[in-house]
């Protein structure tokens, strides 16, 4: 079991979960964040004077995916997400130790499984 942190645009968000639910995947955490990736900061107007504005909103997706699942998730988010621009996001991958869903009890892999009918 593997976890995708992504951190995307918001305007790239609906489409993502849109295909990620087409392909099997609707399970997923998304939170406001504000980063900055590796360019400095752009100067901004702020209580009167010019700022550095380092840090900018985005979206972070949480998803926990089967191994098998990983790589169209992987394909879906950088296929939606992909402008060209500078702060099109990033995406980390870390391994699930354990996943348990609290209503039944169940352990592993089969928490991850979407509902088929
Ligand atoms: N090393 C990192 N650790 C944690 N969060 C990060 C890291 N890199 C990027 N992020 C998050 O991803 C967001 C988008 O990063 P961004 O796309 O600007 O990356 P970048 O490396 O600057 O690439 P680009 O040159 O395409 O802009 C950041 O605002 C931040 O929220
Ligand atoms: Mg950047």
């Amino acid at each position: 079991m593997k976890k995708i942190e992504a951190f995307i645009r918001h305007e790239a968000l609906e489409a993502i979960h849109d295909q990620l639910v087409a392909r099997g995947l609707p399970s997923m955490s998304v939170s406001e964040v504000k980063g900055s990736g590796r360019q400095a900061g752009f100067t901004e107007k702020y209580r009167g004077s010019r700022k550095a504005v380092f840090l900018r909103p985005k979206l972070k997706l949480e998803i926990a995916v089967d191994d098998a699942d990983l790589e169209r998730a992987i394909d879906c988010i950088l296929e939606l997400s992909h402008t060209g621009a500078p702060g099109d996001g990033k995406i980390f991958v870390f391994d699930i130790e354990e996943a348990i869903r609290v209503r039944t009890g169940e352990r592993g892999p089969i928490v991850l499984e979407s509902h088929t009918g």
